[in-house]
């Protein structure tokens, strides 16, 4: 075939055969050299694509390819997700079961959080009824011993209540903890962890929402938060943090909560 061409142009543009052959032999590969990258990028397109479809259906496991083919909803849904997050408490929980794959997508969404340094900081513990129970009893303990006898006795009273009346309703308490070297020997400021761990946080509590779940954070009990105790049920160091616990139920209204904010233009300078 390129003989054939080649005699044609050395015909045409009147010039040995040879040279028509080696300069469209020339042509050829320079062709072929710009268009394969650009057909192997077409490929590798393509099958992105078909990868991202199965992970908007939610059949996603690698949480490194989610991230790169995620569609990325409207700006109107999304300011409607984020002005319809509630903090919803379990007095109002029904005691219905919240699947336990709406945790497992809120994780998932919990682990997008941004994070300075690669670190991912953040760590959950997922409490069902009885773990509840365990570190409910467990925080009580540690405030008996940290707390005054007075303090202590009011506190029992008013968690004792809640244990029956709107504890005893959540499906699962997550406990919220942030990883002080979460990469052994990298050390990033502790401001920063505790901000990417409330990042994740956010990220949880809007999948919450667009779940029709409910739930709040808790910052729970100081002490008890705070206690190497509490910190080692939850499969913690003493440098890291617990930041409080995330309960999460079923609410027959989640939308009858009200919440209002002052107006974003007191809060805001512009020097443009
Ligand atoms: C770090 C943090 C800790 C919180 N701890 C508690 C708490 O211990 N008890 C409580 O009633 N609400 C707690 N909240 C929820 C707030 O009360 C709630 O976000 C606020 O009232 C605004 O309501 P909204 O979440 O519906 O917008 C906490 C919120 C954050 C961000």
């Amino acid at each position: 075939m390129l003989d054939v061409l080649s005699e044609r142009a050395a015909a045409v543009f009147s010039i040995p055969a040879e040279a028509a052959f080696r300069t469209l032999l020339s042509l050829l590969v320079v062709y072929l050299c710009t268009s394969l990258p650009v057909f192997l990028w077409g490929v590798k397109k393509l099958l992105q694509k078909v990868q991202g479809s199965k992970v908007s259906a939610g059949t996603a496991t690698d949480s490194s390819a989610a991230g790169s083919e995620c569609t990325v909803p409207s700006a109107s849904d999304a300011a409607s997700l984020i002005a319809a997050r509630r903090s919803i408490f379990p007095k109002d929980f029904t005691g219905q079961k919240v699947d336990r794959s709406v945790v497992e997508a809120m994780l998932e969404a919990a682990n997008w959080a941004p994070t300075h340094g690669k670190t991912e900081p953040w760590r959950f513990v997922v409490l069902g009824r009885a773990a509840q129970e365990e570190l409910l009893d467990l925080s009580l303990k540690v405030l008996e011993r940290d707390c005054t006898p007075e303090e202590f006795t009011k506190k029992r009273a008013k968690i004792e209540g809640k244990r029956k009346s709107a504890f005893s309703k959540a499906t699962y308490m997550i406990a919220i903890c942030m990883k002080r070297h979460a990469i052994p020997g990298k050390e990033m400021p502790e401001w920063e962890e505790v901000c990417a761990v409330a990042c994740a946080v956010q990220n949880m509590w809007l999948s919450m929402t667009a779940h029709g779940a409910a739930g709040y954070w808790s910052s729970w009990y100081t002490e008890a938060r705070e206690s190497l105790d509490v910190k080692q049920f939850l499969g913690l160091d003493e440098e890291d943090k617990c930041m409080g616990v995330f309960m999460v139920g079923h609410c027959a209204d989640p939308g009858c909560y009200r919440s209002k904010r002052q107006s974003i233009a007191d809060k805001v300078t512009w020097r443009v």
